[in-house]
């Protein structure tokens, strides 16, 4: 096996190296913050998918920084709190007032200056005693590259950005940086060209919803498949919507809950782009042919984490559990094989969906599994049976 020879290059001494994946994990840590409150706002799907994409990359990265600081320094105060330099960059970040603003800054200043303090690291660092960040970082540089690619304006204006962001120093003894959470949504961003309306799309029928196998309505003539996957893609989208706010408006929640919250936010994301390219291929239609509706995004986002988590992940995603199944069967008897593989797809994805809901509800319940179920059963007395609140015929426009 031909290996080049090793060499003993000896870079960055163990602190010189925590610093540097400190500065890597405030900036990172700020993106993810401010990509979850801006993905429900940004109105082109292609955008808000590499969002929600991109994010998740960057969730797992900071949970391996971390990993990479305490294997350095532990224990320690590392990562710190971000100096005045770095401080005041992700302070622009945050003064982004719309979502291409913050889109234009992310992917045109900071991302690149991210990657180029990669590679700076990369070139210094010592191959055989820091092999594990020289690992690490050659992940990671593929990751913002391919981001950078996807939503970066072409050219990178890097003004005010050091030429080595690695270097900044740090506050070892300072209160973690406080992330700002923006204002309420009052309600997500579409592509211009699909119409929002208060009643979404009135072709859907209660059946399509309900859990109940005398009653539920497995669509399967083309017009009402049309509508219903065309429903189901936005559905998703408000999912991935809700999970991206449930971490943004929650920074004081433990990392894990935001890695989850961002593994769901690709989840629906994917689903949501899986009926986009379902739609034109199998079903002769495409997103934005029929109207859409947020009364039920509205109704659950209404309600605190705990609420949403109980009536969303534990409530909704749970009964769509049952329904994917019978969707699936039913399909595959009429031999729609390709359709039913999708709701295969779906109900897999949907079990750790339905885990985050246990898992932080839970949490938020002291850890108390029986508190929460209990909150969940309180919950579920105001909604009908298709799982929207009473009173709302509409509502189950927009869940799955
Ligand atoms: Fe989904
Ligand atoms: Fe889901």
């Amino acid at each position: 096996m031909a290996r080049p020879p090793d060499q003993l290059r000896l870079g960055y001494d163990v602190d010189e190296n925590a610093i540097r994946f400190s500065n890597y994990f405030h900036l990172l840590r700020e993106l993810v913050h401010l990509s979850s409150g801006w993905l429900p706002l940004a109105p082109q799907f292609e955008v808000k998918y590499a969002l929600g994409d991109h994010l998740h990359d960057d969730a797992r990265a900071i949970s391996k920084i971390r990993r990479r600081l305490y294997e350095l320094r532990h224990p320690s105060d590392y990562p710190g709190a971000p100096a005045e330099e770095l401080a005041a960059l992700l302070g622009r970040l945050d003064e982004a007032d719309s979502p291409a603003a913050y889109i234009e800054l992310a992917y045109g200043e900071a991302k690149p200056a991210l990657l180029r303090a990669f590679r700076v690291h990369l070139e210094h660092l010592d191959p055989v005693s820091d092999e594990p960040s020289l690992r690490l970082l050659t992940q990671l540089v593929a990751r913002q590259e391919r981001h950078v690619s996807e939503l970066g304006p072409g050219s990178t204006d890097a003004e005010g950005w050091p030429d080595d962001l690695g270097r900044l120093p740090i506050r070892l003894k300072a209160e973690p940086r406080e992330l700002r959470a923006m204002p309420p949504l009052v309600e997500p961003a579409r592509d211009e060209f699909v119409e929002v309306t208060a009643e979404g799309d009135p072709f859907l029928a209660r059946e399509l919803y309900i859990n109940d196998p005398e009653e539920n309505h497995v669509p399967i003539e083309p017009e009402e498949q049309r509508h219903f996957f065309h429903a189901l893609m936005d559905a998703e989208l408000c999912a991935a919507e809700l999970m991206a706010r449930n971490s943004h408006e929650h920074p004081e929640m433990p990392w894990d809950f935001h890695v989850d919250m961002a593994r769901q936010v690709w989840d629906e994301m994917r689903h949501g782009r899986l009926h986009s390219l379902l739609m034109p291929k199998e079903l002769g239609c495409r997103w934005g042919d029929y109207p859409v509706g947020f009364s039920y995004f509205r109704s659950v986002y209404a309600h605190d984490l705990l609420g949403r988590l109980a009536l969303f992940n534990s409530t909704s995603e749970q009964k769509a559990m049952w329904r994917h199944s019978h969707r699936r069967k039913v399909l595959v008897e009429r031999g729609q094989e390709q359709i039913a593989q999708v709701f295969d797809y779906l109900l897999a994805d949907e079990v750790p969906h339905v885990h985050n809901g246990t898992r932080w509800g839970t949490h938020l319940c002291g850890g108390d599994e029986r508190a929460y179920k209990r909150r969940v059963r309180e919950l579920r007395e105001d909604l009908d049976d298709t799982g929207a609140p009473a009173g709302e015929p509409q509502a189950a426009s927009a869940t799955s």
